[in-house]
């Protein structure tokens, strides 16, 4: 099928070099095909054999089938230095695309509603770029294609199977296509960029009854009340006022009619935090409320809490690495938004627990062009012209990384 590429760019592209700028249309060509087919986690076969498709053609060397759909590429320069790895994952939503678009999902009710396909897209103009040109660097580079972002996560089984070894990885990166900055920002820092992500799921179980009647039941509807209101104090009054953190509730289900006591009320939420060290903290007094609220109604309770995803820290020296690169590539001083963080998670964390590397923000969002809906919106969609700029960032990294100038 052949693609009506946009050739206007939105924003100034000389920083960009020439090859990069003229792969441009065939990085819109690449995402605008993965966008048309968007596969959720673990299930990327398609979309597996579109990349292996490409780097088969490109003659990279790579490894299929890791953690199911998982793909790694190697590309090894002309002489040998240190490895840096780039993870992009390749994933989407369970959501009915809303976009009146040529390229629009073919897949009902799947959609890349964050970005997804377009780190993978840029991924693979970075291995070809790299292909094409090994003398500009030593060592190796991996290109880590990832499955299952959204969930379950694919980071950690592509790291029990070995991706960061043979040969050792020295370090790691990877961006998200960011709506909540304009195209042409990058947000990089050192430390925490994203929050962990914890789950949790609570049954109260009380004592049902006559709702005339309330002496001789449990009400869980009143013990579940007073242990919503009561979390509210874990991030107001036991999280250091410097920390940020979320407890959110997110469901409360209980009762049948007007007139009964339920007997059970459920509730689930989520619980976001920057700092590894709230982890305990956070969930011990989650528990604490819980069990203090339902011992002083005489009710009972089954709480099941579990953390999804650590906290994105960056190691400092690797983030100055892409700020330096990101303030060529994009206007300096104001293109480089360096306090950007969120409340968002990711499994690029698994990645960064064990080697030291820096994932960052590419602002991808242009409201005159109408591309500024948020993540996960059945209307997202992104400012390709992001796209060069990401291949740009990657490459100026590894060659600044891998660089083949005696210092
Ligand atoms: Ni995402």
């Amino acid at each position: 099928m052949v693609f009506t590429v946009t050739e206007a760019q939105s924003v100034d592209l000389t920083r960009i070099r020439v090859e990069i700028r003229n792969l441009q249309s065939r990085l819109v060509e690449w995402r605008r095909k993965l966008h048309q087919k968007p596969e959720l986690g673990f299930q990327e076969q398609l979309t597996a054999e579109f990349i292996q498709q490409k780097l088969q053609e490109w003659q990279i060397p790579h490894r299929t089938g890791i953690a199911k759909t998982g793909i790694v590429a190697t590309i090894v320069s002309n002489s040998p230095g240190k490895v840096l790895a780039i993870r992009a994952d390749m994933d989407a939503l369970p959501i009915q695309e809303a976009n009146e678009v040529s390229y629009r999902s073919q897949h009902d009710g799947k959609m890349h509603a964050c970005g997804h396909d377009g780190h993978t897209a840029i991924a693979l103009g970075t291995a070809y770029y790299l292909s094409q040109h090994k003398d500009n660097w030593n060592g190796i580079v991996k290109i880590i294609f990832q499955p299952a972002e959204e969930g379950p996560g694919g980071a950690k089984p592509m790291i029990e199977a070995g991706v960061l070894h043979n040969p050792e990885v020295d370090a790691i990166i990877g961006l998200h296509l960011f709506n909540n900055l304009p195209l042409g920002k990058v947000g990089v820092r050192a430390g925490a960029l994203m929050a962990a992500v914890e789950c949790f799921r609570c049954q109260i179980l009380g004592k049902g009854g006559h709702g005339a009647m309330p002496d001789q039941t449990v009400d869980s509807i009143v013990v579940a009340s007073q242990i919503v209101n009561a979390l509210q104090t874990i991030v107001s009054r036991n999280v250091r006022p410097l920390d940020a953190a979320v407890v959110t509730v997110g469901e409360l289900h209980a009762g049948t009619a007007l007139n009964i006591i339920a007997d059970t009320a459920k509730m689930s939420g989520t619980i976001r935090y920057f700092n590894p060290d709230l982890e305990n903290l956070i969930r011990e007094r989650l528990e604490a409320i819980i069990a203090g609220i339902c011992q002083m109604h005489g009710a009972n309770y089954e709480l099941n809490h579990w953390q999804l995803y650590p906290p994105t820290i960056n190691d400092s020296a690797i983030a100055e690495l892409v700020r330096s690169v990101a303030a060529e590539v994009v206007e300096t001083p104001v293109g480089v938004v360096p306090e950007c963080q969120t409340t968002a998670g990711e499994d690029m964390s698994f990645f960064l627990q064990e080697v030291p590397g820096c994932y960052f923000f590419l602002g991808s969002a242009n409201p005159d062009r109408g591309l500024a809906y948020p993540h996960h919106h059945p209307r997202f969609d992104f400012d390709e012209t992001a796209l060069g700029m990401g291949v740009e960032i990657f490459v100026r990294c590894v060659e600044k990384f891998l660089s083949n100038k005696s210092c």
